[in-house]
């Protein structure tokens, strides 16, 4: 059995928080953040959560996918800002909510690399012949654990949702090529969530602190992401025998423009081939690589059969690429 890549789908919140909003916030300046990071404005969500937001991207999915909703067998969600801390899962409620059958339905926790080990698995689940059709989705409401009294993270980051339907084909060419995953908890401090779990219970003393907010080392980071990034996507391609200019789009994880131009240098990419959107969604972590190819299939630029690079790198750490030619109309 072959899988493929058969829809995208993606929804972003309404309300835009711009580089001069975060200016009246914290002390940060519209040049400085798009200087380091790409990012001119995010979206927010405000009364959505972040199954609401994954329940729109899924419902476009599975309509681009041509599928009725009782065709789907399978949800997994790839998020670090879940409906609930524990359970119910993310995934659960975006079923419910989608009024699927009662499928099996579970999240996944790698952070910005959490829809390249959702694809991945969802990719085993459909060769294994287990489920037909897989729901896979990255949804974010990254504003309910970012800390808006930290300059160094909160111009980072945004919410939003993107989904994709794996699902069976015959034709070679439609298949999922190969999805590679990999984690190192060696730099596991480098973005951490400190509080709130087994490690630092909840306690008025964790919430004082302000240890459930997400924490990152900009710059350690950073250096990781570039080298992690560019010797995951040297690896794939090599070990599939596929040359660089075969790729008709890299996707990598939106992050920062310096890394995605960095990787992209790295691999002699031209400038038109990589995916951009940084720049007005800022930094959606699972829900990024999926928003960022929904904008390529809604531009009318990713066509049926099309190859893609997609990269992605993390919390954790976590990293992930995959070569995923595209299986939808
Ligand atoms: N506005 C103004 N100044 C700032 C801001 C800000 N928002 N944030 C930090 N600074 C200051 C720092 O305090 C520092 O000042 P100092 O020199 O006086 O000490 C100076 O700017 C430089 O700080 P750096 O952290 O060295 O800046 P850098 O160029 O590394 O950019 C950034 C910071 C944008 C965070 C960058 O390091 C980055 O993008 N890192 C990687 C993020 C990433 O890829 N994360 C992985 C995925 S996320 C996930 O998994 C959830």
């Amino acid at each position: 059995m072959l899988a493929s890549f058969k829809s995208i789908g993606a929804y972003v919140p309404e309300k835009i928080l711009s580089n001069e909003d975060l200016e009246k916030m914290v002390d940060t300046s519209d040049e400085w953040i798009q200087k380091r990071t790409g990012i001119r404005e995010r979206r927010i969500a405000e009364d959505e959560i972040t199954s609401d937001m994954g329940v729109k991207a899924g419902e476009i999915a599975i309509s681009r996918a041509g599928l009725r909703k009782d065709e789907i067998d399978a949800v997994i969600c790839a998020t670090i800002s879940p409906d609930y801390f524990c359970m119910p899962s993310t995934a659960n409620m975006i079923s419910h909510k989608l009024g699927l059958n009662p499928v099996t339905s579970f999240d996944i926790s790698a952070a910005c690399t959490g829809f390249i080990y959702a694809l991945n698995m969802a990719k085993s689940f459909v060769q294994s012949g287990t489920f037909k059709n897989v729901l896979i989705i990255g949804a974010e409401k990254l504003s309910s654990i970012v800390d808006y009294e930290d300059r160094t993270t909160c111009i980072l980051f945004g919410d939003g949702a993107g989904a994709a339907v794996i699902g069976r084909t015959e034709m070679q060419q439609e298949a999922i090529i190969d999805v590679h995953t990999g984690a190192d908890a060696n730099y596991s401090d480098y973005l951490i969530t400190p509080g709130g779990g087994s490690a630092e219970p909840t306690s008025l003393e964790t919430i004082k602190n302000r240890r459930h907010f997400m924490k990152m080392q900009g710059n350690a980071t950073f250096k990781v992401a570039v080298k992690t990034l560019t010797k995951d996507v040297i690896e794939i391609l090599e070990k599939n025998g596929i040359d660089s200019n075969e790729i008709d789009h890299f996707v990598p994880h939106q992050a920062n423009y310096r890394i995605i131009k960095a990787v992209g240098d790295a691999l002699k990419m031209p400038k038109e081939k990589v995916a951009l959107t940084v720049g007005k969604y800022g930094n959606t972590s699972s829900a990024s690589i999926p928003m960022a190819i929904n904008d390529l299939y809604e531009s009318g630029k990713l066509k049926r059969g099309e190859l893609m690079l997609l990269d992605a790198f993390g919390g954790g750490l976590t990293w992930g690429s995959a070569l995923v030619p595209f299986g939808g109309e």
